[in-house]
């Protein structure tokens, strides 16, 4: 049986599904306590650097890939480059899908949760006692996990048109709308000055610290999905001839700007209601509701809001993970499309359940960390930079120069010169020294 390769149905409908797997958990919860606990201004300018130095060539580099080669992310270097160990990077790629889905489906699950409770009247009372309660059960967690991995698989089941693009082209709209709204209401709380010098006033000091390099630039990788093939499986359903330059910079901005907006909504409640913003993982869950209950009626419907935009960022981005493993599988076994979403995803519930249970049921750690905590910083700060230095290297050193402009789709850009330079020299050398850098602070 050889089975027909889906295409997206338009070029919106590949942006908004880009962009969806982009804008997730990544822009709010995770970019938030990152920045939190990095010091807040040198974070935000080593990460806006990653993104622009390193981001944006990654991601033009995976979408050359994909709509060259028009297959999944291990095919795709077997194809172009059979025999070489180059699928390596695919390789990583499908084992991060597999990695990352599992703890991030644990943390949506979370999302979807507080969504709930805000439907049904909001949390009240200690806030990190809520959390913590909630975290450290045993089975109310997995039960969210479960509906909310139930809901990724039911997207992919339905395949690339019917079900990533349209649901992507409903949620991401909705989405931007939502962020918008609460960034003006957050900024009316008072806190305002001291974020925005949270934010942007640099602490020198804190250029100083390593793990301040490879956690902003870890947290550019992660971001924008680059490093294992997700973009690379995004734009392999795209028709050869289609356009991506502007695709990767529209994409890039709009995240940045996602990031930017969501730290405009909690940086400021948070000044205004004097907590610490280097808290750690549970920010957005610990602190927000808060700040929620004490505004009243107008702060139950300002959480739903916030939680249900955290829930459908999160789907988005998961669906795309799910997506990278699951065009792997229906190669690889020749199976159908709909066996294979559900097997995958149960396999990736399942390997979810650890870290659910090491937020308190269950003492799980690694190197000291929590499992989750570990499965976030591995797979974030190592595995995607990993993935991404060695496709950059891939098409940097083994494409001719007019081939890597010509799949970059920027031959007759002014500025292809220039991200040819960047993606041969500059991009692999600063993926190498922060990651080298991390090694030896973490020896
Ligand atoms: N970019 C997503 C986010 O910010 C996470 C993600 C990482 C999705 C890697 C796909 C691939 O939440």
């Amino acid at each position: 049986m050889v089975q027909k390769r889906e295409h997206w149905g338009s070029h919106w409908g590949f942006i908004m599904a880009a962009m969806g797997s982009a804008v997730g958990l990544g822009n709010i919860w995770r970019f938030s306590y990152a920045m939190g606990q990095g010091g807040g201004s040198a974070f935000l300018i080593i990460y806006l650097l990653s993104v622009l130095v390193i981001g944006f060539p990654v991601m033009l580099i995976e979408f050359s890939i994909g709509r060259r080669a028009q297959t999944d992310a291990v095919d795709a270097f077997k194809k172009i480059a059979p025999g070489t160990p180059w699928m390596a990077a695919g390789g990583l790629g499908v084992l991060a899908a597999f990695l990352i889905l599992s703890f991030y489906g644990v943390i949506g699950g979370w999302s979807l949760r507080y969504s709930f409770e805000y439907l049904t009247g909001g949390i009240t009372g200690d806030s990190t006692d809520f959390f913590v309660g909630f975290i450290g059960d045993t089975f109310s967690p997995i039960f969210w996990q479960f509906i909310f991995m139930g809901l990724t698989i039911g997207i992919v089941y339905l395949g690339v048109q019917k079900g990533i693009e349209l649901s992507s082209k409903w949620m991401m709209p909705i989405l931007s709308i939502l962020l918008v709204g609460l960034a003006a209401f957050s900024l009316t709380l008072g806190g305002a000055a001291e974020a925005f010098a949270f934010m942007f006033q640099p602490d020198w000091s804190a250029f100083t610290d390593p793990s301040v390099y490879i956690s902003a630039m870890g947290q550019a990788f992660f971001t924008l999905s680059l490093g294992m093939g997700a973009m690379l499986t995004y734009s392999s359903y795209l028709e050869p001839k289609e356009r991506l330059t502007s695709s990767a910079a529209f994409i890039i901005v709009l995240d940045t700007l996602f990031a930017l907006i969501s730290g405009l909504v909690i940086f400021p409640a948070l000044f205004a209601y004097g907590l610490d913003p280097a808290e750690g993982a549970g920010l957005v869950f610990m602190v927000l509701p808060n700040i929620f209950e004490a505004l009243g009626g107008i702060g139950t419907l300002a959480g739903f809001a916030f939680f249900i935009l955290l829930s459908m960022a999160a789907l988005s981005s998961a669906i795309s993970l799910l997506e990278v493993a699951v065009a792997y599988f229906i190669r690889k076994l020749n199976m159908s499309r709909k066996k294979v979403t559900v097997i995958v995803g149960a396999i990736i519930f399942l390997l979810g359940i650890p870290s659910s249970l090491s937020q308190g049921a269950v003492s799980i750690t690694i190197f000291g960390e929590s499992f989750l905590d570990f499965m976030d910083s591995f797979t974030g700060n190592l595995l995607l930079p990993l993935g991404g230095l060695i496709m950059v290297l891939f098409v940097g050193w083994t494409w001719t120069k007019k081939e890597v402009l010509h799949h970059g789709d920027i031959a007759h850009n002014p500025l292809g010169p220039l991200y040819f330079l960047t993606a041969k020299f500059v991009a692999p050398a600063a993926i190498l020294v922060v990651l080298i850098m991390g090694m030896l602070n973490w020896l």
